[in-house]
């Protein structure tokens, strides 16, 4: 079976993912998305994303963490040096998340063939974005568009795209 290498991130209007190594919004609707999304599969992040987890790995998922620090020990996660590493863990995967941030977007993206993207629909300030995916080389495959509501205080879109062959 071959692989799918999938993204899943969350942006604001600008592309905004972050903000002093957390999210820059509180978004539950998006954390039951993420979840329901990734649950059963692989996960692949950086190492910053991986220590901002309030509760470390993320349960009933594969975690897989990169760092360039080789004497690191996260419990219930693996960690490896190199995407080569990575691609060689993956062998036996289906559908794989690669859940971010920036840096691991950025290393991951000429491989990525699916975007699963929250769009908040706002402007915040923050200091990591996703990468400028160039969204007319995609196809938007499906869209579900939400009202702000007492719990979600932003209207926002789930997305996906694949990559134009
Ligand atoms: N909105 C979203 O959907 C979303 C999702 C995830 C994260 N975020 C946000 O993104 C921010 C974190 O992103 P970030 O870009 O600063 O950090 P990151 O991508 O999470 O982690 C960066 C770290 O990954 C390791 N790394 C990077 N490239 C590597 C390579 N080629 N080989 C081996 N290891 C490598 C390095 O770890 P070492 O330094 O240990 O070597 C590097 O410091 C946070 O604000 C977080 O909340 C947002």
């Amino acid at each position: 079976m071959s692989i799918i290498l999938s993204a899943i991130v969350a942006t604001d209007q600008n592309l905004l993912i972050g903000s002093n190594n957390t999210l820059p919004w509180h978004l539950p609707a998006d954390l039951k998305h993420f979840k329901e999304i990734t649950t059963g599969h692989c996960i692949i992040m950086g190492r910053k994303t991986f220590e901002s987890l309030p509760n470390g790995a993320l349960p009933n998922r594969r975690n897989i963490v990169l760092s360039q620090n080789n004497s690191l020990n996260f419990p219930n996660a693996e960690i490896y040096q190199s995407i080569e590493q990575v691609f060689d863990a993956l062998k036996s995967e289906n559908e794989v998340f690669i859940i971010g941030g920036a840096q691991i977007y950025n290393l991951f993206m000429p491989f990525i063939q699916r975007i699963y993207l929250t769009k908040v629909h706002h402007q915040f300030l923050g200091d990591t974005y996703f990468p400028d995916f160039q969204e007319q080389t995609w196809n938007l495959m499906s869209e579900i568009k939400k009202k702000a509501d007492e719990k979600n205080k932003w209207d926002y879109s789930f997305q996906v795209f694949e990559k134009r062959r």
